[in-house]
């Protein structure tokens, strides 16, 4: 007999919830909860919210979603239950969102990030769902991201040999895009401590500016996080400068470059970096991954590898920058 799935409630039916899937072929590994839930199969999403009734309407007919509705407190009014919750809405409304879901007693909620803006509301929510035993993982993706995690054993077996630097380039707003980059450079280098915070430039969100960020991780590495404008192109990218060598990750983990180091042939002597080669990326398994980690710590006790306080880290990290940056010099205030 087929085991019973875990019902699954979706809040929140836009781009990370669904829509960058829907474009996609059927057979696409998903980038998406919905997408997830359904390649898995071991997931039924039972129900989904959207105040925007065009798109929830949409949202169920693609994803063949039985039930929706217009905001969370209607399926509280309902007395529904599901064994995991997704928060999928604007950051926004994350702690609303979250204090709801909370009432309907899930078994894990799985929220996007940032959990919230604010690192009390965050401390709340992990306190409330550790006192009811709700599991709650957070998305940040690169930590179920097996190219992300072949650098990290590689690193931690001293494989390229000593970490010299960091250096990234991100752009998004320090909570958004810049959290998954700290997260990432915290699964290498342990807790990071900020050392310079630059300029506020407002590219995107107008409550999340983008900040250049100088940090030091574990073993005294230091890091340089650069910024582009969100205006010009999407951006994340790290370079993580060994002893034998550079890897490069390029357009957010979609592409790898390896360069290895050799002796220069024309001048004796020195030792010089390779052009090195290029390699995809294993981001496309993250999110399967994420909700296959989902099943296995509700049905074995397996630990999730994105807790809500692991995630509270790096929201305590991005808010002492955000404390410490300077202030925008009139940049483009509100895009
Ligand atoms: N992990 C990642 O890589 C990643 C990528 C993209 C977005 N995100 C995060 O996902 C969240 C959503 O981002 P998005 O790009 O999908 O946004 P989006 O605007 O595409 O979708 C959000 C949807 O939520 C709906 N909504 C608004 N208020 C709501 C509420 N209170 N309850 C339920 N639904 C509500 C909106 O109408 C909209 O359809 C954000 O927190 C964002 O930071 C994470």
């Amino acid at each position: 007999m087929p085991a019973e799935k875990l019902t699954v409630l979706i809040v929140g039916c836009g781009n990370i919830a669904g829509r960058f899937d829907e474009r996609r072929s059927a057979d696409a590994l998903p980038y998406t909860h919905a997408g997830a839930y359904r390649y898995d199969g071991r997931f039924l999403v039972q129900a989904c919210v959207e105040p925007d009734r065009q798109r929830r309407q949409a949202f169920q007919q693609y994803w063949g979603i039985a039930q929706g509705f217009t905001q969370l407190s209607d399926v509280l009014g309902a007395g529904k239950h599901y064994d995991v919750i997704s928060i999928c809405s604007p950051s926004a409304a994350h702690f609303q969102d979250l204090q709801l879901a909370i009432k309907l007693r899930p078994r894990l909620i799985f929220c996007e990030k940032p959990v919230t803006y604010s690192v009390a509301e965050t401390e709340r929510i992990i306190a409330d769902c550790e006192s009811l035993s709700i599991l709650l993982m957070v998305n940040y993706t690169r930590a179920w991201d097996p190219a992300c995690r072949s650098l990290q054993a590689d690193y931690a077996a001293g494989k390229w040999g000593a970490l010299r630097s960091v250096m990234g380039l991100y752009n998004k707003g320090i909570f958004n895009n810049g959290s998954h980059m700290l997260d990432l450079l915290s699964m290498l280098l342990g807790e990071l401590h900020l050392q310079y915070a630059g300029r506020t430039v407002y590219d995107f969100f107008a409550d999340d500016p983008t900040i250049p960020v100088v940090l030091e991780g574990g073993n005294s590495v230091p890091i340089h996080l650069a910024i582009s404008h969100a205006a010009d192109y999407a951006v994340f990218e790290l370079q993580w400068v060994f002893e034998q060598g550079i890897v490069l990750m390029e357009a957010g983990g979609f592409n790898w470059r390896v360069r290895g180091v050799e002796d220069n042939q024309e001048m004796a002597g020195y030792r010089i970096v390779q052009k090195g080669h290029f390699q995809a990326g294993e981001y496309e398994q993250a999110m399967l991954r994420a909700v296959d980690n989902i099943y296995r710590a509700l049905m074995a006790g397996e630990a999730l590898a994105k807790s809500g306080r692991d995630a509270l880290q790096v929201q305590r990290l991005c808010a002492q920058i955000r404390q410490s940056a300077l202030p925008s010099q009139g940049d483009i205030q509100d895009l």
